[in-house]
């Protein structure tokens, strides 16, 4: 096998990142392409020691779980790794990996994984989305998605079907305005220039709109032009705002944000709740599901009516605001500023009083008296896709709560944490996958742990 030749491979699986998997003389092959039970055409373009990467030529026998994709952009777009793929296949592979992190990361076979929850809506289900902006090497400014596997390489989208079609074309008029007034385009390689992401955020139940428009520094030119334009084409937009920051990192997040138009948040409904949704802060992306996974948590859990709650890595407040009702007190702990603050709006607006929160890093907050003091009969974690830092792990223990409910978007970090947790005497009888999010890769997962030394 070398970088040149072209090979003919049998996939066999689908590795936990989306790529298919084949094997040839013992070593692992990761293609781009290709479902398990077909034989493809590869090219290598990258050789290890212990395993490939391939490009995928060709597909020489087609498996009966494909499917024609309904995206025009599904050859190149790194969002949906799976529209190829009958949906309830989908289903099956993000269970069979669950169970496979479960086992060889936490070495936890035991543990039964059930069903996978189904998505309600397989497409435009999604109320936040962030496309990029991008110049080419011939000068041409373009707005859209990544293309597959290139973090500097942007595709215009023309009509993505995971949002809504009012997104796709605030995504067209935008690119037709800033491209009209010759807006520079910002260089994530030399960081010149100026227009960096365009974030469209969709209450899906409220109908309310917010459009962020996220750029490096400076005055936005033909600010009020802009925003004529917007909210003359698009009547169902509720609120725009413009997010500056001079950070290299490529993410959508501002440091300092101008209102353009109405009061800069959006309003969302979970589990019969309002929630304020502002450009910079977390909110599950799809409201659909997350009313489903926060329910099946709520059922794991059973929260009495006397127990003191604390909510880790709470965001907005979502989960400890909808759990506040049914036990005496929640305490709801998170990093970022602009969330907390909307958390305590969040609990006002809702009339829930029994209800306080903490700015601060998790493994910093749970040493601090002030903090702890009261003390937690149970505990909820939805950490980022890094799961628990270890000391965050340790210090929470330490609490000895009688249950821990573990909400997880990464089944690796959660088996790696689970092992932990179960060593320090709790057992778990099962998890459950949601999917949240039909043809990409993402898994969601909850798990309730239950104190096993009295
Ligand atoms: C997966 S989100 C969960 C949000 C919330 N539970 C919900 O369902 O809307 C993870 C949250 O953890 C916060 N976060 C990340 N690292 C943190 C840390 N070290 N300490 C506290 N919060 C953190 C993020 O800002 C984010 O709001």
């Amino acid at each position: 096998m070398n970088d040149r030749k072209e090979i003919e491979l049998d996939i066999t699986d689908l590795a936990f990142d989306g790529k298919a998997v084949g094997h040839i003389d013992g070593k692992v092959i990761f293609c781009d392409g290709g479902l398990p039970g077909e034989r493809v055409r590869i090219k290598i373009t990258r050789t290890k020691p212990r395993f490939a990467n391939a490009r995928v030529e060709e597909i020489l026998t087609r498996c009966d779980d494909r499917i024609d994709p309904v995206c025009e952009h599904d050859h190149q777009c790194g969002g949906c790794t799976w529209q190829d793929l009958k949906y309830e296949r989908q289903l099956q592979c993000k269970q069979e990996q669950v169970a496979a992190c479960l086992k060889h990361i936490g070495g936890l076979d035991h543990i039964e994984v059930a069903d996978i929850v189904p998505a309600a809506k397989q497409f435009y289900y999604r109320n936040k989305m962030e496309f990029s902006f991008h110049l080419t090497e011939d000068g041409e400014s373009r707005l859209g998605l990544h293309r597959r596997g290139h973090f500097d390489d942007i595709f215009d989208i023309h009509h993505c079907h995971l949002q809504s079609e009012f997104s796709n074309k605030v995504v067209k008029a935008v690119r037709d305005f800033t491209a009209e007034k010759e807006i520079p385009v910002y260089n994530v390689h030399d960081h010149s220039g100026y227009l960096r992401f365009l974030v469209v955020r969709e209450a899906k139940r409220t109908g309310q709109n917010l459009i962020n428009l996220v750029t490096a520094r400076g005055e936005l030119p033909n600010k009020d032009e802009f925003v004529a334009m917007l909210c003359e084409q698009f009547p169902e937009i509720t609120t725009i705002v413009h997010n500056e920051t001079g950070s290299k990192a490529n993410i959508a997040v501002g440091e300092s944000e101008t209102i353009l138009f109405g009061d800069g948040s959006i309003e969302e409904e979970v589990c019969g709740l309002r929630f304020r949704i502002m450009a910079n802060s977390f909110f599950q992306t799809n409201s659909d599901q997350a009313e489903v996974l926060y329910n099946i948590g709520f059922d794991l859990l059973k929260p009495e009516v006397g127990e003191r709650l604390l909510d880790l890595y709470c965001g907005t407040g979502t989960i400890g605001i909808i759990a506040a009702s049914r036990v005496a007190e929640v305490v709801g702990a998170e990093l970022v500023t602009d969330a907390i603050r909307v958390a305590r709006e969040n609990a006002t607006a809702n009339n829930v009083e029994n209800i306080s929160f903490f700015e601060g890093n998790v493994k910093d907050l749970l040493k601090q008296d002030e903090f702890l003091s009261g003390g937690f009969d149970s505990i909820i974690i939805d950490p980022p896709r890094a799961g628990l830092h270890p000391k965050a792990l340790r210090r929470m223990l330490r609490l000895n709560p009688g249950k821990i409910l573990y909400i997880s978007c990464n089944p690796a970090t959660f088996a790696r944490d689970a092992k932990e947790i179960i060593d320090q005497k709790y057992s778990i009888d099962s998890v459950t996958p949601v999917d949240m999010f039909p043809h990409t890769k993402h898994i969601e997962l909850v798990g309730l742990f239950t104190r096993t030394n009295g």
